[in-house]
């Protein structure tokens, strides 16, 4: 498949929750979006607009009330081990070491134990924790624990990786190593990449291109095709133009303009 082929197709997906007296509460509308295999997309909206249900139900994990999605041509109607989902709150087993966390999705698979340590390792190595291979979670700081969450995500072989916020609840200085880390990762994999997160300015150092969400019923308000080269400078006058044009967007978003 070359680099221009629609990966993640989402068409006309609507998303209601019933509500408690009756009437119903519209979380996304009318979304469409079309990912390209290999690209990496930040989707930005103010809180509460729908960006985790969006990620839920590409993940399979929700359903959607109407619209279409498929992935690679095939509808998206259940999980599967296609997508791999990184969570925010890490979601580590506490109880198993690294690499039986990483191997979680192959044993579910029934792969056979050597393979599964080969595959494991094979991720492990990639997001820089070799050698802790045997420690718990909870002898793991904030960054390390989500290189778990992202090895454990890419040992089942994902066409996409979906990530919600992963890097929300790290420090600052760690935010920003773990961004290059999964730049590095993702020009190794050359996996398409689902992101979703709170900062502007982590969504223009990453993404391809930015979808920004409105405020609740979350609709696609405007995409930004981020031309910038790589390594992205965030001092540059590109980049800071950039991120101020986003942040006014969601500026007036919060302000219901
Ligand atoms: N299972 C559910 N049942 C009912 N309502 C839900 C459910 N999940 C989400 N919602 C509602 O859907 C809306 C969108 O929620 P969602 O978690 O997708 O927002 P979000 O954009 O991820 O917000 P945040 O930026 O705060 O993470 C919210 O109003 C929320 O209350
Ligand atoms: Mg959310």
């Amino acid at each position: 498949m070359d680099g221009n082929e629609v990966s993640l197709s989402i068409e006309h997906v609507t998303k209601t929750f019933p509500r408690t007296g009756g009437d119903e509460l519209v979380a996304l509308e009318n979304i469409d979006i079309q990912v390209k295999d290999g690209e990496f997309v930040c989707i930005l909206g103010p809180s509460g607009c729908g960006k985790t249900t969006l990620l839920r139900i590409i993940a399979g994990l929700e359903s959607k009330t109407s619209g279409t999605m498929s992935l690679r041509g095939k509808d998206i109607s259940e999980p599967g081990s296609d997508r791999g989902m990184v969570f925010q709150e890490f979601a580590l087993f506490p109880w198993r070491t690294v690499r039986r966390n990483v191997e979680f999705g192959l044993e579910v698979k029934g792969v056979p134990p050597e393979e599964r340590k080969k595959v494991s390792q094979k991720y492990i190595d990639l997001v820089g924790l070799k050698g802790f291979e045997d420690s718990h979670p909870n002898q793991l700081s904030g960054g390390m624990k989500q290189r778990v969450g992202i090895a454990r995500a890419l040992a089942n072989e994902p066409a996409i990786l979906l990530m919600d916020e992963p890097f929300g609840a790290l420090d600052a200085q760690t935010r920003n190593q773990m961004q290059k880390e999964l730049l590095r990762i993702w020009q190794e994999t050359k996996k398409t990449i689902i992101f979703i997160t709170h900062s502007v300015d982590e969504a223009v150092f990453l993404a391809d291109r930015v979808i920004v969400l409105t405020t609740r019923p979350g609709k696609v308000k405007t995409i930004h095709q981020i031309e910038l080269p790589r390594p992205r400078d965030r001092a540059s006058q590109d980049f800071i133009n950039l991120r101020k044009t986003i942040l006014d967007e969601l500026e007036q978003q919060r302000q219901g303009v």
